[in-house]
């Protein structure tokens, strides 16, 4: 993991990726109640995890990164944010059921071993409360980073992988992720390809998107 503590340690005043995702910005709303807890997986640098203590929720997040949970830790403390970051494998997390009201794993169930990726589907099935709420985004086998680890790709094409395509280790087959949560309600699904500007060259992701709610 070495790798992204570099690109999060490049430049410590600015971030990696500068806007919170999309998806949770537009449906965060739904989440409702007093004292909001959210879990924020491989949190990167932040984007996720301090756009929800913006919103007051209190937030627990993890990366194993250490230059991305300082500079969480350097802006919870200057903006006086209810945010508890902790450079941990996310393998590792044990908590007690139904204890989150919204989790967040934006991009790191990609980044992660495919059983292991389910192993931790199944915890964030459980660490949620009834009626929580969960935002995934993972890439897809519609990557180029995917493509291009198949022979798929033209040499031409090759320009429009990601520069961290190498560190995914699970790309999700069309409708994998909305399978795996067809026994929570949906609110949003998303699938296909995107442009990233955020970081590093333009270049493009297969991506899906789900943000859904537990109701049994
Ligand atoms: C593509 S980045 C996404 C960061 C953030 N979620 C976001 O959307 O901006 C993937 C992140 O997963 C982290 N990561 C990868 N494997 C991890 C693991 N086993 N435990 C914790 N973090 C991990 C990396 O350090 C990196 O910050």
């Amino acid at each position: 993991m070495a790798d992204f503590d570099k690109f999060y340690g490049e430049d410590t005043n600015s971030f990696y990726y500068p806007e919170p995702s999309s998806v949770l910005e537009k449906y965060i709303g739904l989440v409702s109640g007093k004292n909001l807890e959210a879990l924020d997986l491989g949190c990167g640098d932040g984007r996720n995890a301090i756009f929800a203590a913006k919103k007051k929720f209190h937030v627990l997040c993890y990366d194993l990164s250490q230059n991305a949970i300082e500079k969480i830790d350097k802006l919870a403390q200057k903006e006086n944010l209810k945010i508890i970051a902790t450079v941990e494998d996310v393998k590792k997390l044990a908590f007690e059921d139904n204890k989150f009201d919204l989790i967040i794993a934006s991009t790191i169930l990609d980044h992660l071993d495919r059983k292991d990726s389910l192993t931790l589907i199944l915890n964030i099935k459980r660490w949620l409360r009834m009626n929580g709420f969960v935002y995934i985004g993972v890439f897809t086998v519609d990557d180029p980073a995917y493509k291009n680890k198949h022979g798929l790709l033209l040499d031409i094409e090759k320009k429009l992988i990601s520069e961290t395509g190498d560190f995914i280790r699970t790309f999700f087959q069309k409708n994998e992720l909305r399978e795996l949560f067809s026994d929570f309600k949906e609110i949003f699904y998303y699938e296909g390809m995107k442009e990233d500007l955020s970081h590093g060259n333009p270049h493009f992701h297969g991506l899906a998107r789900i943000f859904c709610q537990k109701i049994c």
